[in-house]
């Protein structure tokens, strides 16, 4: 019996278990109610009187000893199979994540904000909803103006006062009445129109308003700072021309064209075979707008402009229906280059 048992612990021992079943073909072989150990036990009672203490102990013992064993190897198996599960090929390709771009009207409003940062403008910014003074009143809209009517302004219900701006126009008053000229800054922001929607027109889009006031300012400044513009975002050979027009706050008005930079001035169907495409609505502060803001028109002369972000995308990359912009296609997002 005791060299039985000396056999049993030498080999319970060396046990190491290769996987769980190895380890489970030791709990058979010596744990379970079938196993060696106890089958050992079943053998006791036929040892002798005198040897019965020194077996029985040497009989715990190896039991003590193979539960021991069991439960280590147990340990060891759970964590190798963890440590199988997080284990990484580092020689494996990476899974491919699509990263996102931005959206051209974003590239395009950065565009034009940095062409006119190089020459000294400055970003200001502000409230999309706005009151009657800052988008209409101050900007010398006339009473009986159209663009005071239901028909093409989101007013806030209850309060004819607060409407959606209608244009970026609004920042300028809001700029002029808190700095003093000189005064070099480009607003850009969404605005609001209530029109019906078609591949011309949105009731929400993107503008870019400039203003320029300081003493001596001419239209000789206007012509030359958006020339320069015009340069920069659609080419060097690009050309410019400017036609009278009316906008209550700038007096004298213009509006200006730039040569299709598809044809190159040829006429093609882009340019409706003019030419020439329109860009933007410009002109010569309006000295009712200075005295609204309480700068005065005798020391200060300014000129102003406003742009659509939409329109200028539009010419630049060719797209004919400004639907696109809003419609979240990936198809036609995934065309813009410009990393984030
Ligand atoms: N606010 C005009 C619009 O929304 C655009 C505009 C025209 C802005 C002439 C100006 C300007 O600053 O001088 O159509």
């Amino acid at each position: 019996m005791k060299t039985k048992i000396q056999e049993l612990h030498s080999k319970i021992e060396k046990f190491v278990a290769e996987n769980n079943e190895s380890l489970e073909n030791f709990r058979l072989e010596f744990l379970s109610k079938k196993g060696k150990i106890q089958s050992l036990f079943a053998d006791f009672k036929d040892v002798s009187k005198e040897e019965k203490p020194l077996v029985g102990q040497l009989l715990n013992n190896l039991k003590n000893v193979a539960s021991e064993r069991y439960e280590l190897m147990k340990s060891k198996m759970t964590t190798a199979e963890t440590q199988e599960v997080d284990y990484v090929d580092l020689s494996m390709s990476a899974d491919f994540e699509p990263i996102g771009a931005r959206h051209p009207i974003s590239l395009v409003r950065k565009e034009i904000i940095e062409i006119f940062n190089r020459i000294g403008f400055v970003i200001s910014e502000g409230p999309e909803i706005e009151d009657d003074f800052h988008n209409f009143t101050a900007l010398n809209f006339p009473e009986e103006h159209p663009a005071r009517d239901m028909q093409d302004t989101f007013f806030v219900q209850k309060n004819p006062d607060i409407a959606l701006r209608t244009h970026t126009s609004s920042v300028q008053v809001r700029v002029m009445e808190n700095q003093k000229p000189p005064i070099r800054t480009i607003s850009p922001g969404r605005v609001f129109r209530n029109e019906a929607i078609s591949a011309r027109a949105h009731c929400i889009f993107h503008q870019i308003e400039g203003l320029y006031v300081d003493t001596d300012v001419s239209f000789a400044d206007l012509k030359q700072t958006l020339m320069y513009f015009a340069k920069e975002m659609f080419g060097a050979e690009t050309k410019i021309r400017f036609r009278p027009s009316y906008f209550p706050f700038t007096e004298p008005s213009a509006e200006m064209d730039v040569s299709c930079n598809i044809c190159g001035g040829k006429g093609c169907n882009v340019c409706k075979y003019s030419g020439w495409l329109e860009i933007l609505g410009c002109g010569m502060v309006d000295p009712n707008v200075l005295k609204n803001c309480n700068i005065n028109p005798e020391t200060y002369t300014g000129f102003a402009f406003g742009m659509g972000i939409e329109r200028i995308t539009m010419l630049k990359y060719q797209v004919k229906d400004l639907r696109f912009f809003f419609e979240n296609d990936l198809r036609f997002l995934k065309q813009f280059t410009g990393a984030f």
